[in-house]
């Protein structure tokens, strides 16, 4: 199996960015393991990337009713989740899935580096999950680290998996990023991981939560602060549409390739903003 198929927990090749009713995440196509083994869902019957094509205009490719929704987009399924792995790890000390497998987090600690991102940044993990990242730059020496998620046992699963590896001083809170009443702010770099992802799945209310979403991070960064988003469900350009306003474009990370039917796409996006005014 090459780089590309282990990234993304496929079993059969996926095509480019092109249907739009349904979603990688919502799939269960962006799950990997922390061994570097990767699981599939059982609902995994579609294999799309994104919500369109990438020659259609921004409202063709990502208007809401096009785009799939899903129980990933819901705080119960999250806390469902979490509470499994929770007790998971307190039976055998496994912290469950690491989404998009664990280069994921090393392609944003190589870039990091590279941009001399100094140990006591402000760094806001959104949805942090089992808060395996937050681990990850700990051991890299990032010094002032927050995660934040609205699932209380993912919350609790967080706090397990660092206190288990010694590492103290970080913040791990309960919080809806999208209700957070500009409680977090100020942040040098603010790191997604499969949150906006999960965000634009809510079968409730998946236009308002982006907006939301958009405005959240507008106040949790720092002028010219960076925000390092990655995701299996938009493609490097609908990122760049849905962050237009507010941020610049600073680089894409560069994510395993695959090509299906002559064309050539990538199963992950991996994007750097700088936040402007
Ligand atoms: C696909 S998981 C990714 C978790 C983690 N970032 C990782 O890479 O392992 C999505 C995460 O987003 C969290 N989440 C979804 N919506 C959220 C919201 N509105 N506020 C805070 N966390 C949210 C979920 O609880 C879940 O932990």
């Amino acid at each position: 199996m090459d780089a590309a198929m282990m990234e993304t927990s496929l079993s059969i090749p996926m095509p480019p960015a092109v249907g739009n009713s349904s979603n990688a995440l919502s799939s269960g196509n962006c799950r990997g393991r922390p061994d570097g083994l990767l699981s599939t869902m059982e609902d995994s019957t579609d294999i799309t990337h994104g919500c369109g094509n990438a020659s259609d205009s921004e409202e063709d490719r990502c208007s809401d009713s096009d785009f799939g929704t899903s129980k990933l987009g819901t705080k119960e399924y999250w806390e469902d989740a979490y509470q499994r792995e929770l007790e998971t790890f307190k039976d055998i000390g496994d912290v469950g899935e690491i989404w998009f497998g664990e280069e994921s987090m090393s392609r944003v600690l190589r870039w990091m580096d590279k941009a001399k991102i100094p140990e006591n940044a402000a760094i806001l993990d959104i949805g942090t999950g089992n808060g395996t990242f937050l681990v990850e730059l700990a051991k890299s020496g990032y010094k002032n680290l927050t995660g934040i998620d609205y699932s209380p046992a993912s919350v609790e699963l967080a706090r397990n998996v660092l206190q288990a590896v010694d590492v103290s001083d970080v913040t791990v809170k309960e919080m809806d990023f999208l209700n957070c009443q500009g409680e977090l702010k100020g942040f040098d770099v603010c790191i997604d991981k499969g949150t906006f992802d999960a965000i634009s799945l809510n079968p409730d209310n998946t236009k308002e939560g982006k907006k939301l979403y958009l405005e959240a991070l507008k106040v949790a960064l720092k002028d010219k602060g960076f925000f390092a988003i990655t995701s299996c469900n938009w493609t490097k350009e609908q990122l760049l549409e849905r962050f237009s306003e507010g941020f610049e474009f600073v680089q894409e990370l560069p994510t395993p390739s695959f090509q299906f039917g002559g064309k050539t796409g990538n199963s992950v996006a991996a994007v750097i903003f700088k936040r402007v005014h």
